[in-house]
């Protein structure tokens, strides 16, 4: 199997809105196919379409219950709030604690084309909210207050995310 080189902060790809999937079909697949072989090979939770630089609304997941694909997602509704320490594949080795939802229902379609509705609590919501963002051109650094942004934009600046180790996080899930 192959894999997708992910892109990284700076790339104008993860600032773009991607656009829905209008047909599952064969070479879909194969595009989600190499996308979860991806993010099993950079040890990722979560991995979203731009980040590959395939600008299509979907992504896949595995947080322990095998990989999964959602096409074309969609928020029903969130419940909650939860503070958590994230990581993102496409900003490795740094992580940022950032308050979400703790409860969210998704909808979306599945690799067979039946849509689906899904509940992720903690984890799997997460994951849900932090790739639905990629999907919308959004950044988890977008998502913190705008001194910690501010801060974080400077340290990454000196930085060759292209070069950085890869080396999993020990307590930090990268999405
Ligand atoms: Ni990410």
């Amino acid at each position: 199997m192959s894999s997708y080189q992910i892109r990284v902060f700076g790339d104008p790809v993860l600032k773009q809105r991607a656009k829905d999937v209008t047909d599952v079909d064969g070479a879909l697949v194969r595009v989600v196919n190499t996308m979860v072989e991806t993010m099993y090979d950079a040890s990722g939770v979560g991995l979203a379409a731009p980040q590959v630089g395939v600008q299509k609304r979907m992504f896949t997941y595995d947080v322990g219950d095998g990989a999964e694909v959602l096409i074309n997602p969609e928020i029903v509704e969130t419940e909650g709030e939860w503070a958590y320490e994230e990581g993102c594949l496409s900003i490795p080795g740094f992580h940022y604690e950032i308050v979400r939802p703790k409860l969210v229902t998704i909808t979306g379609v599945d690799i067979d084309g039946r849509e689906v509705v899904i509940q992720g609590d903690e984890l799997l919501g997460r994951v849900f909210l932090h790739e639905l963002d990629h999907l919308d051109g959004v950044l988890m650094l977008d998502r913190l207050d705008p001194d910690e942004r501010k801060r974080a934009l400077r340290e990454l600046r000196d930085v060759d995310l292209n070069a950085a180790s890869r080396e999993r996080l020990d307590d930090v899930r990268q999405l």
